[in-house]
């Protein structure tokens, strides 16, 4: 064994890699100097990161009150995002907040996969310099807008962070959208917003509401737009309805890897346009602004429905007996009908503490144009009244009898004068910072239809948990055991199922009228080897359970399995050939570089035994 960078790899594994980006414990490491000079070209906004939970451990900086402050806010999803090095989810954690009375269960605070420094831009001039500087000095380099990806694709280990939160040159709303530039004409009639910088999507709703339209945006309010959100598909309550996000996008501007910045739209750089449109953040280039269509806002109608199993009869070792699973598979079957309606959102099936299983569909349909104000009214209560007939037809007719004695059912609907209105008036799924282990799905109307017990087997599969093939499940019994939590979106159907020009999505969204997503938990004190253990069921096991049920469809790279070592095909389809071209086109020398991005191919983060390590080339 041979220690290279201060950390282990195989005797000679050295001469494997040709090349490596400079880490900071190496020798060709930028100079104090030199990055003091990157802090001046960019006005002082150079960030030196450092841990931030460093003031939990020994040594300097130790501070017991500090240490409180930062675990207190460890789960707020509005101060993971104030930080530089701020991660929602990151896969490996090498400073979390602990109490140094346990410190010997983490010896060290380390950033780890963190970036060492970072550039709080403002501008396309500090994006360039950034790149530039990455480039001249063989720093590896990353771009990071919230930080709320699952898959690391905002993190590094010893790279130089480009953050675009701090871009913020405003949001501007155009009753009638042109190109900047160029000379075909753009065939939306629509209204647009220009979203110019760093905003999430909170910002982006207030702003078209208060010009009376709506914006394809996502479920959390505090995803970022124009990153990975808006360049990897985007869903959330109104893809159904309008197409997904990234279909609306209009123009970008962009900073490529030469630092020049460029317009990307259909007339004008085509290809790459179409690469951000799906292709995924990243690795095509910084995104300073894109321009996506709005729409009028309209009335919006709200079911909530409700399963709440009764008597605890929680019996994990035989699934089939939970009344609860049966009933959620049953409605699963009945999605493409609802779907069809124009219901969409995203439904939970989850437990608490040792609670009974619960499952709970916030759905909404975006109503009728209310143009004709005497004709649309009627118009609007006949589509109530359709609506209500289809859920009580398609679900609850089969849910009521049970009620009382397998379950509890709760059925309440609401409308609202505009989606605006419904989305302030509902709680919403928020990021903190945590681990949680990720696998997807898209179902197609002939895996859903008439399929109760093959999807009840399913539901089986994913809410036990194994740590090994042999032991027995175990979910769902406190904080001491792992639990999970599985979100049906419907959030495609309708204008999604609309094939559109220069898009890069996976061709499976088009035919997807689920996305089905398992969200399972580590047990608050489980080791480094029992997470690794409950990664390899989920990849091996529950995923692989999806994928036999839903054959040949893939998944949504932004909601994914990091792990699924077929990501390539199951996230991007026949696209992704055609997308490394793009990449290699635009970035020919391999700045921008990501785990899980396309185009990566070639280097690889060398960790060895370590948690990570350099961003090496390979053969
Ligand atoms: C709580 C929560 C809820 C979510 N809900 C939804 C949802 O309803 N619908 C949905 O579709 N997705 C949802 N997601 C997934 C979300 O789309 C991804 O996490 C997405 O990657 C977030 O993008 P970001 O830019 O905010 O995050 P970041 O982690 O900052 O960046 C993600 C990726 O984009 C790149 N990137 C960031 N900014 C730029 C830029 N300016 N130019 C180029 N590349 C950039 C990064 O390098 C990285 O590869 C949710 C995520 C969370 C945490
Ligand atoms: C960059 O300059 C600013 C302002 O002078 C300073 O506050 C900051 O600490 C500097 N950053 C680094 C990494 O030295
Ligand atoms: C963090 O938590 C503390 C409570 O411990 C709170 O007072 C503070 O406002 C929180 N936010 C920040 C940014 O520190
Ligand atoms: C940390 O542990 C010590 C000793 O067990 C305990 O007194 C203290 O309250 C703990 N602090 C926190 C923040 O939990
Ligand atoms: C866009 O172009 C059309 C047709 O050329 C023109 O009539 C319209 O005024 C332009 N709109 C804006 C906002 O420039
Ligand atoms: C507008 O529509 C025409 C006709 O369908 C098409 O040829 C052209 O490419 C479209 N332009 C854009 C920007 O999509
Ligand atoms: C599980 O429960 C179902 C329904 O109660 C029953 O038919 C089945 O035999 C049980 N399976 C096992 C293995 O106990
Ligand atoms: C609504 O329209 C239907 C037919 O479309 C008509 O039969 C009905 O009388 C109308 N109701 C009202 C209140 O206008
Ligand atoms: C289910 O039963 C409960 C209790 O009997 C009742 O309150 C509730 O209204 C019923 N649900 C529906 C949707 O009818
Ligand atoms: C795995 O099994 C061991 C031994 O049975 C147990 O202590 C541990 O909690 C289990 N881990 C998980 C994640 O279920
Ligand atoms: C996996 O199962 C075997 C028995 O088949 C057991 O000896 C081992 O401890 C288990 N591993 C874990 C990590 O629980």
């Amino acid at each position: 064994m041979l220690l290279i960078k201060g950390f282990l790899l195989l005797a000679g594994a050295q001469s494997v890699f040709a090349k490596c980006r400079c880490a900071p414990t190496d020798e060709c490491w930028p100079s104090t100097t030199q990055w003091n000079t990157l802090n001046s070209t960019v006005a002082g906004k150079l960030i030196h990161n450092q841990p931030l939970a460093k003031a939990c451990y020994h040594g300097p900086g130790y501070s017991a009150a500090e240490c409180q402050r930062v675990a207190s806010n460890w789960t707020n999803e509005y101060w993971i995002p104030e930080s530089p090095i701020g991660y929602s989810y990151p896969l490996v954690d090498t400073c979390p907040p602990i109490n140094a009375s346990s410190i010997a269960a983490y010896p060290l605070c380390e950033l780890g996969t963190s970036p060492a420094y970072t550039i709080r831009a403002t501008g396309a001039d500090d994006v360039a310099a950034g790149i530039r500087f990455a480039r001249e000095n063989n720093v590896r380099l990353v771009i990071k807008n919230t930080g709320h990806d699952i898959s690391q694709r905002s993190q590094g280990y010893g790279s130089l962070s480009i953050w675009t939160k701090h871009v913020k040159d405003g949001l501007h709303f155009h009753k009638q959208f042109n190109y900047s530039e160029g000379s075909c004409p753009s065939n939306w009639t629509g209204s647009a917003i220009t979203i110019a910088g760093g905003y999430i999507w909170q910002d982006a709703y207030d702003f078209a509401t208060k010009h009376g339209h709506v914006v394809v945006g996502g479920g959390d309010p505090t995803v970022g737009c124009i990153g990975g959100f808006l360049q990897g598909a985007g869903h959330g309550s109104l893809s159904h309805e309008f197409g997904l996000a990234t279909d609306q996008v209009l123009e970008y501007k962009v900073v490529l890897a030469s630092g020049e910045t460029v317009t990307a739209n259909a007339c004008q750089n085509a290809d790459l346009f179409t690469a951000l449109r799906g292709g995924g953040g990243g690795t095509f280039g910084v995104v300073l602004s894109a321009t996506v269509k709005t729409y009028p806002s309209r009335p919006t109608l709200y079911h909530e429905l409700i399963v709440t199993g009764l008597n605890n009869n929680n019996n994990h070792d035989n699934t089939t007996s939970s009344a609860v699973l049966d009933a959620t598979a049953r409605i699963a079957s009945k999605y493409p009908a609802l779907v069809d309606e124009g219901f969409a959102g995203t439904a939970f099936l989850f437990t608490q503490e040792s609670g009974p299983w619960v499952y709970s569909a916030p759905l909404i349909k975006f109503l009728g144009d209310n143009k004709d104000s005497s004709s649309s009214s009627n118009a609007t209560a006949i589509a109530i009244a359709h609506a209500k007939e289809v859920m009580h037809r398609e679900i609850l007719a089969d849910l009521l009898p049970g009620n009382g004695s397998e379950y509890l059912v709760t059925s309440e609907w609401s409308t609202h004068p505009s989606w605006a209105a419904w989305y302030a008036s509902t709680h919403h799924t928020t990021a903190g910072n945590n681990q949680p282990l990720m696998a997807s799905r898209f179902f197609g109307q002939a895996v859903l239809s008439g399929r109760e017990v093959e999807l009840a087997g399913l539901l089986g599969v994913l809410t036990t948990t194994k740590n090994n093939t042999t032991s027995t499940a175990k979910v769902g019994e406190g904080s001491s055991s792992s639990s999970t939590t599985v979100l049906f979106n419907l959030v495609s159907g309708g204008k999604v199922a609309n094939d559109v020009r220069y898009t890069s999505v996976n061709p499976a969204w088009r035919d997807a009228y689920l996305l089905l997503q398992t969200v399972d938990m580590a047990p608050a004190n489980a080791d480094a080897e029992e997470v690794q253990a409950l990664k390899a069921d989920l990849t091996t096991r529950k995923l692989k359970a999806m994928k036999d049920l839903a054959p040949g469809t893939g998944t949504y790279l932004n909601e994914a399995d990091p792990y699924d070592p077929d990501w390539r095909q199951d996230w991007f389809g026949e696209w992704y050939e055609q997308l490394v071209a793009i990449k290699k086109k635009y970035d020919p020398e391999g700045v921008f570089w990501c785990w899980r991005c396309v185009g990566n191919e070639g280097w690889e983060e060398v960790t060895g035994s370590a948690l990570f390590g350099p961003l090496c080339q390979v053969d």
